[in-house]
């Protein structure tokens, strides 16, 4: 499939995807957002790539934000169905894919970039990322889910202080915070989220599905988080993946998952 706003590189069962607006300090536009959300789909589908790593283009920005000059103008329905829009097909999508992703927040992550890294499963920033929520500063508030993945990955009252101020904090301030997983030096970003990678890849890619199945029904309205992970854990029993893991263990030698 081709894509205008997104680059698409594989290995070692790894996709990297770059959202490839550099001029814009790659902002979401809407296209950008349908161009992912068919990018995400054809990923989940696709059972070589197992694990994705997100990243913005240039050496500035991984994403500057929503697009403001698309939205400037919107009216009160509007607004409200490129929130909903933008959660369905991009952070809820991200959140909810069935094989881990990693964002590589390679400079700003402002706005919907850094509720976008939010939605991923882990984030690895370069030591010149700036973080924030500066909706606040435009008459706005957070609406891709800041408002609430900050508060979960930090606590209710940073996120608070974070959203109010609209100010942005530093790689080594977010990595204190537990908003990022590691902070390396900006020309290490990939190396550092394919070592991370090389090693998920290991595992078993149904265990794995299981794995962010149980622990995102921990954040879900009405979920029983801990039901979700019996559910989920006896489920594994069935799965060709648990017979060669349990196997391997047994015979002394390395598993081969294929994701049965
Ligand atoms: N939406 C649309 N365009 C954006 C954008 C966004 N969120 N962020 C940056 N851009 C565009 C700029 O308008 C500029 O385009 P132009 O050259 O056509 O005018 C280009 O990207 C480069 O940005 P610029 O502001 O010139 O770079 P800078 O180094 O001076 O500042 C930032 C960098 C990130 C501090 C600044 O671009 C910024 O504050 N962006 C908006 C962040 C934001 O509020 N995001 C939340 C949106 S809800």
């Amino acid at each position: 499939m081709s894509y205008q706003n997104l680059l698409i590189a594989d290995a070692n069962n790894v996709r990297v995807l770059t959202i490839n607006r550099p001029d814009q300090l790659n902002a979401l536009n809407r296209a950008t957002i349908d161009e992912l959300d068919r990018a995400l789909t054809e990923a989940e589908a696709d059972k070589n790539v197992r694990v994705l790593i997100i990243t913005g283009s240039g050496a500035k920005a991984f994403v500057a934000g929503a697009d403001i000059k698309e939205f400037a103008n919107f009216s009160i329905p509007e607004g409200k169905s490129l929130a909903a829009d933008g959660h369905t097909k991009l952070f809820t999508h991200v959140e909810r894919m069935n094989k881990p992703v990693i964002a590589a927040v390679n400079g700003f992550a402002l706005g919907g970039g850094l509720e976008l890294a939010m939605s991923c499963h882990l984030r690895v920033a370069s030591d010149n990322a700036r973080m924030g929520l500066p909706e606040v500063s435009l008459g706005v508030i957070p609406g891709y889910g800041g408002t609430q993945r900050l508060a979960w990955l930090v606590g209710k009252g940073k996120a608070m202080e974070m959203i109010f101020t609209a100010g942005m904090i530093k790689a080594d301030e977010a990595l204190q915070w537990g908003l990022v997983n590691h902070v390396v030096p900006q020309d290490q970003l990939l190396a550092k989220c394919n070592e991370l990678a090389a090693t998920i890849v290991k595992n078993s890619p149904t265990a794995l599905a299981a794995a962010i199945r149980a622990v995102n029904a921990g954040y879900e309205p009405g979920a029983d988080g801990l039901q979700r992970e019996i559910e989920e854990f006896g489920k594994c029993f069935g799965t060709a993946d648990f017979k060669e893991g349990t196997g391997a263990f047994m015979e002394k030698r390395k598993p081969v998952f294929t994701g049965a």
